[in-house]
C-alpha cells in the first residue's frame, strides 16, 4: 500500500464526510458560466480545500488540478493530482443520491492511482497502475456479457445545449440496442459502475479531466477497456470517453459511428 494511497484514501473520505454532512444543510448553490446547467455549491469548493489541504500537506511539491481551481504547488513536478471534490453536482442540489469524490495522480503524464469514494454508500472504490481494482477491499471485475442487447448501458449529457443534441443521436440509436441505458449524473461513478460489472458500457462526450482520470484507471484495473469513440487511446484531455467491458466495445463503437 504506497503513501499515495493512504493519503489520497483518506482525503476522499474526509471530503466525503463533509460533504454527506452539508447534504442536509442549507448551502449556497451558484451557476457558472452563465449558465443554469453548470452549477457550483459552496460544498464544492469546501471539499475542494479540505482536499488541496491535505495533498498539500503530505507532497507539497506536488501539482494539482482541480476542478473548481484551488492550485497546489506551482513548480513544474512529474506529479500531478487531478481533483474533483464533488462529482454530480446537480444530483447533490437537488438532493438526488448520486454523488462521489474523485482523487487521482497522475505522474508524467500516465494515471497510477485513482480513487472514488461515494460517501452515502459508503463505498471505496480504488486501483493503482498493476495492482487490480478494489470496492471496500474486494477485487473487481467487468461483466461477462457479449452482445448489446443483454448489456446496461449508461451515459451523460454535456451542459451545454451542442454537446446535449449531439449525444441525442447517439442516444436515439444505443437505446434500441441495448437492455436499457441510465444516466446518473456522476460519471466518475459511472465508471467505477463499469469496473464493477454493474453497468456494462459507458459513453458520454466532452468530459473534463477531474471527471474521469480516477474512474479510467479503476476501470482498466478490472479488466475493462477505456478508449474515444472509434476505439483509439483514450486521453483524461480528449473529449470522447468510451468504457465497456471490453466485450461489448466494438459494437458500441459501430453503433455511436452511426449509418
Ligand atoms: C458532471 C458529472 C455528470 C456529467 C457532466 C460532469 P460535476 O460533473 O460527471 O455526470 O454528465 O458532464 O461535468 O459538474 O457534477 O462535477
Ligand atoms: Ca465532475
Ligand atoms: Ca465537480
Amino acid at each position: 500500500m504506497s503513501d499515495f494511497r493512504t493519503v489520497a484514501v483518506a482525503a476522499a473520505q474526509q471530503a466525503g464526510k463533509l460533504i454527506a454532512d452539508a447534504a442536509r444543510t442549507d448551502f449556497r448553490v451558484d451557476y457558472k458560466q452563465g449558465t443554469t446547467t453548470n452549477l457550483v455549491t459552496e460544498v464544492d469548493r469546501r471539499a475542494e480545500a479540505a482536499i488541496i489541504e491535505a495533498l498539500s500537506q503530505a507532497f507539497p511539491d506536488h501539482r494539482i488540478l482541480a476542478e473548481e481551481g484551488g492550485e497546489g504547488s506551482q513548480q513544474a513536478s512529474p506529479y500531478q493530482w487531478v481533483v474533483d471534490p464533488l462529482d454530480g453536482t446537480t444530483n447533490f442540489a437537488h438532493g438526488f443520491p448520486a454523488f462521489c469524490v474523485s482523487i487521482a495522480l497522475e505522474v508524467e503524464g500516465r494515471i497510477v492511482l485513482g480513487v472514488v469514494y461515494d460517501p452515502l454508500r459508503q463505498e471505496l472504490f480504488e486501483a493503482e497502475a498493476g495492482h487490480g481494482a478494489f470496492l471496500n477491499g474486494e477485487k473487481l471485475r467487468v461483466s461477462p456479457v457479449t452482445t448489446l442487447d443483454t448489456s446496461l448501458l449508461v451515459t451523460g449529457f454535456a451542459y451545454d445545449q451542442d454537446g446535449r443534441r449531439s449525444n441525442l443521436e447517439h442516444f436515439s440509436r444505443l437505446v434500441l440496442q441495448a437492455q436499457g441505458i441510465r444516466r446518473t449524473g456522476s460519471a466518475a461513478m459511472d465508471l467505477c459502475y463499469v469496473a464493477s460489472g454493474r453497468i456494462d458500457g459507458f459513453w458520454e462526450m466532452k468530459l473534463c479531466p477531474w471527471d474521469v482520470a480516477a474512474g479510467s484507471l479503476i476501470v482498466t484495473e478490472a479488466g475493462g477497456l477505456i478508449t474515444d469513440f472509434a476505439g483509439r487511446a483514450f486521453s483524461i484531455y480528449g473529449h470522447e470517453t468510451l468504457a465497456s467491458n471490453s466485450l461489448i466495445h466494438q459494437a458500441m463503437i459501430e453503433v455511436l459511428a452511426g449509418p
